[in-house]
């Protein structure tokens, strides 16, 4: 199992950075606007209810976020954070003329592995497509058990590599011939040829629950969905 990246943060920074323009689109191409209900199924799996404080980390363009504020109601707030101000700026540009307005929402430029926040702070967390990416998975998990409250729920969707040896082959040539081919109409192939080894490394569910509970969870769930090409991982402090 690998837990850090052959990629430095500036690296990364800078692939976010760079494919910020494209970013909604590709996912809305690329899933056929299903990401919206793995994502729902993020934060209804974190816990979040009317008037908590939650984080939704590596926020990217703010998806999960906004799911989060409609959860958390008027009385609740939510910061998305994020390393790549492209993405932050997008984020907030996509939010400033929805109605009724999501004014809960605070957009926050943080490095996961180094979280500007209180300890024992938010009632709920979510990070959608970004434990695969941090440079220093067991550094990013320990952060997020710090900051969040006791008995609180960070809620983790990433892609996952399957175990049936079929869908492994459907996911990569999805990958291979769908993802990279589109993201090459865009300009981005080298952005996009990152996936593939990002997803190499990633650890597997079981892996991710043992990872979990090291870094210090009370309770540790993979849930794989999308006949296991994604996964949601839940812990709770
Ligand atoms: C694939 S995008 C996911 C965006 C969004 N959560 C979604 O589900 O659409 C991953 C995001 O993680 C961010 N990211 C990666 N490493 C980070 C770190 N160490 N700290 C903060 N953000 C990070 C990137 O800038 C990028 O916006």
């Amino acid at each position: 199992m690998t837990t850090k990246s052959n990629y430095t943060s500036t690296d990364i920074q800078a692939i976010f950075n760079r494919i910020a323009p494209v970013y909604d689109r590709l996912n809305n191409d690329l899933s056929l606007g299903i990401h919206w209900i793995w994502k729902q199924m993020a934060v209804s799996w974190s816990g979040a209810k009317s008037g908590d404080t939650c984080l939704d980390i590596c926020c990217g363009s703010g998806d999960i976020t906004q799911l989060m504020a409609k959860q958390v109601g008027t009385t609740g707030t939510v910061i998305g954070a994020d390393f790549a101000p492209a993405q932050l700026e997008n984020a907030a540009a996509k939010i400033a003329n929805i109605y009724p307005p999501l004014d809960r929402i605070n957009w926050v430029e943080a490095d996961a592995l180094n979280l500007p926040f209180a300890d024992n702070y938010f009632d709920a967390a979510t990070m959608g497509y970004g434990l695969r990416n941090v440079t220093d998975i067991p550094l990013c998990l320990a952060e997020l058990h710090r900051v969040l409250k006791a008995d609180a729920k960070v809620a983790i969707l990433d892609f996952h590599r399957p175990g049936s040896r079929l869908v492994r082959r459907f996911q990569q040539w999805y990958l291979d011939s769908i993802v990279v081919p589109k993201a090459t109409q865009l300009g981005m192939t080298n952005e996009y040829a990152y996936l593939n080894p990002s997803l190499d490394r990633f650890p597997t569910g079981a892996e991710q629950v043992k990872l979990g509970l090291t870094a210090g969870f009370s309770r540790a769930t993979h849930y794989p969905i999308a006949s296991g090409m994604m996964g949601i991982l839940v812990l709770t402090k």
